[in-house]
């Protein structure tokens, strides 16, 4: 098996993989558990499961990533293939990748509606001014009130149009291939997207107290977010709530686009001697750049400057839909030029969400390459067909948010947990920390503390264990509750399971044609 594709340049990947990791996450969910959970306090736990989880798996699927992907394999499964030939291994590679494409069918979506924003801002109609008026567009736009809200009247409805052009935006791209494709894309949009971010973070740090009323200046915004006092809380007593080391940890997952596999996929087509060590930590860094100053230190004071802090609750900030495209709206209202900033905001974020989105493409492409033989344009219409379905279903089920809303919480709450954890204890057990490491290092720009060999290969599983049985026990009983008794949410689990089922079928197929090339090339040895 040959290696086809690769990475034009080091600079290349490492942009590619900050573009998979800074999405709608570092701008949306970041800033509102920030604030949710005590400023500072919150930046603990996130440090913490940083270091225990986020950093050591991104150094993982770095290492195995490529030495897959040097051994021809480019797709989860197969990479597993190379470390272990058992079967029951290889499957656990289907959940990489499945999980991006459940999380593609719902992230399109909501990218979906950034590019709606950002052409409505630049349109002039997005100057709606009270919160209630922006509740009641986003309840429209996004079909809140009703099944099939959205899919009526679809030849003039413009949500679906923007979700079908972002649809048509990163297939192109995924079919333009690694080098041609994704390198190119992000090399452009990544750019973009900082320049906008540092535009709209100098203007906002630069207005003083627009308002004039006292305790709404920028600074007071900052003062909010790197002490405590506004708080009620101490922040040992922040640290004592379980729920926030609990959200650190689900948010470290989601924010580094790690334990999906799409790092594992994107290093593959590295070169044998390319550095992972020091290519990764730039990447994990900037990610966390983005979303601290961008994130919290932009989000969370515009909000406090404009709104009051009494906007710093669970109403405005606990879900990001509600800080995206209900509250900030407002903050741009109040703004001098708003159309302008409204229009640049939604701009960076359907960038950031876009950069993200084509990741989670990749391993299934490469899986139906590497598994069935599939050309690149047979896999990318196949794969288009089926995320085609799983789009318009989560379009359609649009009441409540309750299939985008389940989907997520299996996805990128769940499963996710159980796939890193397949993939650290096959890195520190399987392929054993003595090679993993030797293989980590090969290459490196920089020393990796050997502290991290320890931490791979106890302390991470172990968190993980300990993180995922606690986040279980809190939510798992009110979500089977929620399966007996909602149809939409029994749906959504059967997308999940049909989706699954098919990567399983799929992977058994390439094992077969696994086997049948490693035995092939044996008899040619002979
Ligand atoms: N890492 C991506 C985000 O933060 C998925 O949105």
């Amino acid at each position: 098996m040959k290696q086809k594709e690769s990475w034009t340049s080091q600079l290349g990947v490492i942009i590619a993989v900050i573009g998979s990791a800074v999405g709608l996450g570092n701008y949306l969910r970041f800033p509102g558990q920030m604030a949710l959970y005590g400023g500072i306090a919150f930046m603990i736990p996130y440090i913490v499961a940083m270091i225990l989880i986020g950093l050591p798996l991104a150094w993982v699927e770095w290492t195995l990533g490529r030495y897959g992907g040097i051994r021809g394999h480019n797709s989860p499964p197969g990479i597993f293939w190379t470390i272990a030939r058992r079967r029951r291994v290889v499957y656990t590679g289907s959940l990489c990748v499945m999980l991006p494409l459940i999380i593609f069918a719902y992230y399109i979506v909501v990218e979906g509606w950034c590019l709606l924003y950002t052409i409505q801002y630049a349109r002039g109609l997005m100057q709606l001014g009270s919160q209630a008026e922006y509740s009641q567009a986003f309840a429209n736009l996004t079909g809140k009130t009703e099944n099939g809200a959205v899919l009526t009247a679809w030849y003039s409805n413009p949500t679906l149009l923007c979700v079908a052009l972002s649809f048509v935006i990163n297939f192109w791209v995924i079919y333009r291939g690694i080098s041609k494709g994704i390198e190119q894309f992000c090399l452009w949009a990544m750019p973009a997207l900082i320049l906008c971010s540092a535009i709209i973070f100098i203007r906002v740090a630069t207005l003083g107290n627009p308002t004039g009323i006292e305790g709404q200046s920028f600074a007071d915004g900052m003062r909010f977010i790197c002490t405590t006092t506004a708080s009620d809380k101490t922040i040992l007593q922040h640290l004592a709530n379980p729920e926030s080391w609990l959200a650190a940890a689900g948010h470290v997952f989601f924010s580094l686009s790690v334990g999906f596999g799409l790092v594992l996929t994107y290093a593959s087509y590295l070169k044998r001697d390319d550095d992972v060590a020091a290519s990764c930590a730039t990447a994990v860094g900037c990610n966390s750049f983005v979303e601290i100053v961008f994130g919290g230190m932009l989000i969370v004071p515009a909000a406090i400057m404009f709104l009051g802090l009494a906007s710093i609750n669970k109403e405005t900030l606990g879900s990001s839909f509600t800080l995206g495209f209900q509250t900030l709206p407002c903050v741009f209202d109040q703004m001098p030029l708003g159309q302008l900033w409204g229009f640049l905001f939604f701009f960076l974020l359907f960038l950031a969400a876009a950069t993200s989105s084509i990741s989670m493409l990749q391993p299934a492409v490469t899986l139906l390459e590497d598994g069935l033989g599939l050309k690149r344009k047979q896999s990318v219409l196949l794969l288009g067909g089926m995320m085609c379905a799983a789009t318009l279903f989560v379009l359609y089920f649009s009441k409540g948010l309750v299939a985008m809303d389940t989907l997520d919480f299996w996805s990128a709450n769940v499963f996710v947990f159980i796939a890193a954890t397949f993939q650290i204890i096959l890195f520190g057990w399987v392929l054993g920390i003595d090679t993993g490491m030797s293989e980590m290092e090969r290459g490196a720009q920089i020393k990796i503390p050997w502290v991290f060999r320890y931490i791979i290969k106890y302390v991470s599983p172990l968190f993980l264990v300990v993180v995922f049985s606690l986040w279980c026990w809190l939510n798992l009983p009110e979500r089977i509750e929620e399966i007996r008794s909602n149809t939409t949410v029994q749906l959504s689990i059967g997308v999940l399971v049909a989706i699954e089922i098919f990567f399983l079928w799929v992977v058994s197929r390439s094992i077969k044609r696994w086997d049948a090339e490693e035995h092939e090339m044996l008899a040619q040895d002979f």
